[in-house]
């Protein structure tokens, strides 16, 4: 990556980050190392998560932004008393601009815009999408460009091209349901808590993943779609019920380990063909579902059969969290990408034009 010339970018950066896309509101403070690198260090990460939505068995839009409203200021002056840095010594604000819930972006987007409007200090709107694959330069080993990433979370499932730190393409992506969706839907049908996700790959550790099979789609070229094992799901567990009204309880690990893998399986599967059709074998993946041990174990084996170099963030960068929105945050600073006072949030913010 080039750095503009005469650019405020090389003087040393203090930068505070804000997430609030969804049901987690964090915040992060990070320093860039020194003046000549693209390197910074991750001084505070504090996060809150709304556990409000667990009883509805999903997340309450309206409760999100209640929550937000009430955690923002504590999780913030958190996250600079855990740095020690005063607000003074801020030379930057980024922010969650889009895609999220509309009222949960609009309470981190106003609190940044009037943070950065009383301090006079410049703002950055950040693509939560771009900051979970941008999650993997908040510690080293740093993957190299270009490298591919498997973005999975619970709205969004993605292969990515990633020439440069704001240099990305998609080059597959779900036509309906996100990955992350289907594992918290299968989750739902076999009456575990919200989010479901960690909880089958909990189960899933004690099951047999040849016990039940599902039909996997595989529509042509690189893209998703996770709709059908949904619905094949459903009929399963109600064939199955019909039988034996305990059917998930009896067969709890069995069927958890049965559908991640399958899950896993279709998520491997276009990767493998992003890889052959690409070249690119510097390969990463982020997103809430990249903290999934079966995803994680199967790419760790291929990785090691086909000579990929696999990066795979801790699991405090793959769910949500601010220190992602700080690393891609820091980069459009450096770069010179600035939001204006006037911008707003984007609930469906496109991934090509941010
Ligand atoms: O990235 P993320 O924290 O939020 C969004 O941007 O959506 O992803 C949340 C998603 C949820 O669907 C959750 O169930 C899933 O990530 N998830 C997992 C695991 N941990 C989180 N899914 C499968 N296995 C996990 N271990
Ligand atoms: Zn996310």
């Amino acid at each position: 990556m080039d750095l503009p010339n005469n650019s405020s970018s090389l003087k040393p950066v203090t930068l505070l980050a804000i997430e609030s896309s969804c049901d987690e509101t964090a915040a992060a403070v990070i320093r860039s190392s020194n003046s000549n690198e693209k390197t910074f260090d991750l001084l505070s990460n504090v996060i809150a998560t709304q556990s409000v939505h667990q009883k509805y068995g999903g997340v309450v839009p309206e409760l999100a932004s209640r929550a937000h409203q009430q955690y923002i200021v504590p999780v913030v002056k958190e996250a600079l008393q855990v740095a020690n840095v005063t607000k003074s010594m801020l030379n930057a604000i980024a922010f969650t601009q889009g895609p999220g819930l509309l009222g949960s972006l609009l309470v981190g987007s106003s609190f940044a815009k009037s943070l950065a409007f009383a301090l006079d200090i410049p703002l950055v709107g950040v693509h939560h999408m771009k900051a979970h694959i941008l999650a993997h330069f908040i510690e080293p080993p740093y993957p190299k460009f270009p490298f591919l990433c498997l973005t999975v979370s619970g709205g969004h499932t993605q292969i990515v091209i990633v020439r440069d730190y704001l240099e990305m393409e998609v080059i597959g992506q779900t036509l309906d349901d996100a990955a992350g969706e289907a594992f918290d839907k299968a989750a739902k049908l076999l009456g575990l808590p919200y989010p479901g996700g960690p909880l089958i790959d909990q189960m899933a550790q004690l099951g047999n993943a040849a016990a039940f099979a599902f039909p996997e789609t595989n529509i042509p070229g690189l893209d998703y779609s996770f709709s059908g094992i949904k619905t094949a799901f459903m009929n399963f567990l109600k064939n199955n019920e019909q039988k034996n009204p305990d059917f998930a309880k009896d067969h709890l690990p069995d069927i958890c380990a049965s559908i991640q893998h399958t899950l896993v399986n279709m998520l491997v599967g276009k990767l493998e063909q992003a890889i052959d059709q690409t070249n690119i074998t510097e390969v990463a993946i982020a997103g809430g579902v990249s903290a999934n041990s079966g995803l994680r174990k199967v790419l760790q084996t291929n990785a090691s059969n086909y000579g990929w170099n696999l990066y795979i963030p801790k699991l405090a960068y793959c769910t949500d969290n601010a220190a992602m929105i700080a690393a891609a945050g820091f980069f459009q600073y450096i770069m010179g990408k600035r939001a204006t006072l006037a911008v707003s949030p984007q609930p469906r913010m496109p991934f090509r034009e941010s």
